[in-house]
């Protein structure tokens, strides 16, 4: 059986106006949307290892945030994880980060969909 991924609004592209990355809740999930380089991506918000909130996080060199929690590091545009949480928080809370879900961004009449 083949999964349904199906489109759905994010918000408009005036959103990221003032600021180049924001969360926004979409369906069951948070999703953060970054505008990079004038460019639009979206991966999910919350962080793997135990679920900080990445939209309040530190952006470093455009493109790359960093967990408010432990300070796991993620690549926007791909959702890759790009620094794990250090061994001594790996060790006591058993265990440690991994990639984020990335979503396929869509523009349509200045409005930001991803397939979800
Ligand atoms: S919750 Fe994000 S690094 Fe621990």
């Amino acid at each position: 059986m083949s999964e349904v991924i199906l489109m759905e609004k994010v918000c408009n592209v005036s959103d990221l106006s003032q600021s180049p990355i924001k969360g926004f809740p979409v369906k069951d999930k948070y999703v953060i949307i970054s505008k990079i380089k004038g460019k639009f991506y979206a991966v999910n918000a919350v962080c793997p290892h135990m679920s900080g909130f990445l939209p309040v996080g530190k952006l470093e060199e455009d493109h790359i945030i960093s967990c408010p929690t432990h300070g796991a590091k993620f690549d926007l545009k791909t959702g890759k994880l790009l620094k794990d949480v250090d061994e001594e928080i790996k060790e006591a809370t058993k265990s440690g980060a991994n990639d984020l879900e990335s979503y396929k961004v869509h523009i349509k009449d200045e409005s930001i969909f991803i397939d979800i």
